[in-house]
């Protein structure tokens, strides 16, 4: 990629910031102060808070941070925030999670917090230890009447929200809301902020969530956060670190690891635009290491919160930036780049070899179908019409179809430069010189250039009865970026795929899939039953043991991008469940059974000490003569994590099969 290239895959991540999550105009509404450093260190974070001009020194004070799961290291450090904690003698508060695992209960979160070296900077309050309080949720609230907090948050008359902002698993992303809400909330207020007020029951949440929308949690988890803001009022102030942004929460024992670089500390008096400076600016950044997060945001309706947050009236997310680093903040230099985006390219600069066909005349005629500039050059129009048409970088025809009775459709071949072709509801395919494209008629499709590269090919009208062309809606930023960097991330993959089910907080099976894949660059899948298992290992062991050994199956969800056609070899781990494979393995085999023919299938599993034991053989009696069966391999649970060489060696082993 040259520069040229670079600034413009920049410029049109921030293009699309600004279109997709973009503050409102400056002069329709007040604009909330976003304050801006790079430096994330002790002293940065000092500057940051200092900035806000709402200083809390001399007041009982709170700082609410996320102690991280046992496992996760990414969470905001002592070293980074206890020079600050100290210097308000603030004590940290948090509260226990909703799920099993190390924070669950006040015992083992203590215990977690010591191991994470909180204890050594301040004091350290869990505040539903003992008791909750109900504060009201916002005016206008449409799922929550009141929220459930750890009642020793009223203990306080000064509040610094101090949020790790990153990705989350269910909320898409976590920021100032998320710390507010769920952060701040009781486990009964957990309950009922994930289940958008259906139950305050922790034995019944994850049921509950199950037919929770999407939407209602997240706009719950802004009312939520809405009844903490309207609490704290001026007492408060927020301030979100970008650092180690996994797509995975501190929630998580073992996070993905973070693909985008860090971005620096922000600092506001207004939560919801300090979260939307913050999701902005992951817009802005590398569009292929924010890729990951980007879609886990989306595919959660994450940034929705702050649509509810804003009509809720306690924050806006028309905000200023105010870089406190001596230059220029971010949201200046993504205006720049913004203007270079709209400069056109001059195809004079081709080589003078770059095709055999030249690029011919701007292509006005159709300029209206087109995100940026194309060029037509007419080869014939006897017998098949054929033209040339040559796409500037990124430049992209609408949605579009060839419409027929008989016949028709188009032929595309390509001559110079890369491009992508995709049809509706399809992946993009990527284009190089000497491929050739049969578009069917009546078939919803695009074309046109990758990001950084000119592309050329000629496009044949087929003859046809009844041929018409009808032009659709453009093919949004989004889209595009979608297609392309989805593209790009198979190629460097080489056609395996692990597909796994893991139920237990320590996640041993998730695991050793983890491990696998990253060593054969695999894609990797998650089953989910339909309807998830109890929490409760004993009640989950009732659950599971009937259908274990009914050898029957359990309805799981239907498992988002996994595409059969693209992996010759697939790993199916499973966790040992009464001597067989987890009831999702057993679904996901058996309702696969036609994708996965013809292809390698390796079963890999984890156990408590009973070892294969049936697993391998049911794996294999499913599969029959369907598919190659390679020899399975049998993991134990609890020590999986010092496995990592043998996994390896599993997985390498397979793969070179
Ligand atoms: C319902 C249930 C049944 C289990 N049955 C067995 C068993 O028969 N044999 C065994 O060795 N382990 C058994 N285990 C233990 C799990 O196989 C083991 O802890 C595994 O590593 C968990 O993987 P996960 O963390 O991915 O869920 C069982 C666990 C559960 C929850």
């Amino acid at each position: 990629m040259n520069l040229r290239s670079v600034l413009l895959f920049a410029a049109c991540a921030a293009l699309m910031a600004a279109n997709l999550y973009a503050a409102e105009p400056a002069g329709t509404k007040k604009l909330s102060e976003v304050y801006f450093t790079h430096d994330i260190s002790p002293e940065g974070l000092m500057k940051a808070y200092k900035a806000l001009g709402r200083p809390l020194e001399g007041k009982n004070v709170a700082v609410k941070i996320s102690t991280g799961e046992a496992g996760n290291n990414h969470y905001l450090q002592p070293s980074l925030i206890g020079p600050f904690v100290k210097s308000l003698k603030g004590d940290i508060v948090e509260c226990n999670t909703a799920y099993a695992g190390s924070r669950m209960k006040t015992k083992d979160h203590r215990e977690t917090i010591e191991d994470h070296g909180f204890n050594a900077i301040a004091k350290v309050v869990i505040m539903d230890e003992f008791a909750e309080t109900e504060l009201p949720t916002p005016k206008g609230s449409a799922h929550l009447k009141s929220d459930l907090v750890g009642a020793a948050l009223t203990n306080y008359d000064g509040f610094v929200i101090l949020n790790h902002f990153k990705g989350h698993q269910m909320g898409g992303f976590g920021g100032a809301l998320k710390n507010l809400s769920i952060g701040c909330a009781s486990s009964r207020g957990k309950s009922r902020i994930h289940t958008a007020n259906r139950t305050d029951d922790l034995d019944k949440m994850w049921s509950k969530i199950g037919e929770t929308p999407q939407k209602d949690f997240i706009e719950s988890m802004a009312e939520a956060a809405g009844a903490v803001v309207n609490f704290m009022g001026d007492k408060a102030v927020y301030i979100s670190v970008m650092n180690n942004i996994s797509i995975d929460c501190d929630c998580n024992g073992h996070p993905a690891k973070p693909e985008m670089a860090d971005v620096g500390i922000l600092a506001s008096l207004d939560p919801v635009a300090l979260d939307k400076a913050c999701v902005d600016l992951v817009y802005a950044s590398d569009p292929q290491k924010s890729a990951s997060l980007r879609a886990r945001m989306e595919k959660q309706l994450g940034p929705h919160i702050l649509d509810h947050a804003e009509a809720l009236g306690y924050g806006t997310r028309s905000y200023k930036l105010i870089s406190l680093d001596n230059n220029e903040p971010p949201s200046t230099k993504r205006m720049e780049l913004g203007e270079e985006m709209k400069k056109t390219y001059d195809p004079a600069e081709l080589p003078e070899n770059w095709s055999p066909i030249p690029v011919g005349e701007p292509n006005d005629a159709y300029a209206e179908y087109f995100i940026g500039k194309s060029y037509l050059y007419p080869l014939t129009t006897e017998q098949v019409p054929s033209f040339g048409v040559t796409f500037e970088p990124s430049c992209r025809n609408n949605w579009h179809i060839h419409h027929a009775k008989t016949g028709g459709g188009q032929i595309l071949i390509v001559t110079a430069g890369e491009g992508y072709y995709q049809e509706w509801g399809k992946p993009a395919r990527k284009l190089a010189k000497g491929d050739t494209v049969n578009i069917p008629a009546n078939t919803k499709h695009w074309h046109g250039a990758a990001p950084d590269s000119w592309f050329q090919h000629i496009a044949l009208e087929v003859p046809g009865e009844g041929n018409s062309n009808e032009w659709l809606e453009p093919v949004d930023d989004s889209t595009y970026l979608k297609a392309t960097t989805e593209n790009e991330e198979k190629e460097v993959k080489n056609g395996i795929a692990v597909v796994y089910y893991s139920w237990s907080p320590d996640g041993n099976t998730r695991f050793a899939a983890e491990t696998i894949a990253k060593k054969v660059g695999a894609d990797i899948f998650e089953i989910k039953a339909e309807k998830p298992y109890s929490s409760d290992f004993r009640t989950c062991c009732d659950e599971a043991q009937p259908e274990c050994r009914g050898k029957k199956q359990r309805a799981i969800l239907p498992i988002e991008g996994l595409k059969f056609e693209n992996y010759s070899l697939v790993f199916i781990g499973s966790p040992n469940w009464w001597g067989t494979l987890a009831p999702p393995v057993r679904t996901f085999a058996e309702k696969n059974l036609e994708e996965l023919k013809g292809k390698k299938v390796c079963l890999f599993q984890t156990h408590g000490g009973g070892g294969m034991q049936n697993l391998g053989r049911d794996f294999a009696e499913i599969f029959g003569d369907k598919a190659t069966v390679l020899t399975p391999k049998a993991f134990t649970g609890s020590s999986v994590r010092q496995s990592v060489e043998e996994l390896e060696k599993f997985a390498a082993e397979r793969a070179e099969n």
